[in-house]
């Protein structure tokens, strides 16, 4: 394959692997929007609060990720991925925990290919994000009373 050819598909794969994204942060809103109002017993009042400030970030995210998409000259996505509910906190917690670390994974994986190119501004509004993202998955752990787990990086 030529040089342009491959960038080409380089960059229909950021724009997908973008879009995915976008689905994982409208998750991300809808399950803090849920899980910060849900969530009872004076032990999880602190992390409520928290939950209601991260659902704020995720939607600053989804814009900004929407905007690379455009940007990219993709269509941005409308669909989020499926949210799990539950009666009982601590699981809310540690769906919050599972989708923080994949959310991370995927994020590390993007900024590469944005990096690899050349898109350095989307790379660094990535990086942005997962800074945020790591204190999401922080202040979960600390609420289930755990170490903050490493997520990785996807394939
Ligand atoms: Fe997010
Ligand atoms: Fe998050």
């Amino acid at each position: 394959m030529s040089k342009s050819a491959e960038t080409k598909v380089a960059r229909k794969k950021l724009i997908e692997g973008l879009n995915d994204d976008l689905s994982r942060e409208y998750q991300a809103i809808i399950a803090y929007v849920n899980y910060s109002q849900v969530l009872k017993g004076a032990a999880y009042m602190n992390i409520a609060d928290e939950l209601a400030v991260h659902a704020k970030e995720e939607l600053d995210h989804a814009l900004a990720v929407a905007n690379h998409v455009d940007y990219l000259g993709g269509m941005p996505s409308v669909t989020p991925k499926l949210v799990k509910t539950s009666e009982k906190a601590e699981e809310m917690l540690r769906f919050d925990l599972e989708n923080e670390k994949e959310t991370i994974r995927q994020y590390r994986r993007r900024v590469k290919e944005a990096d690899a190119l050349n898109e350095f501004a989307i790379a660094e509004s990535l990086r942005g994000i997962l800074v945020q993202e790591q204190d999401h998955l922080s202040a979960l752990a600390t609420a289930l009373g755990i170490d903050p787990p490493n997520p990785g990086i996807a394939d």
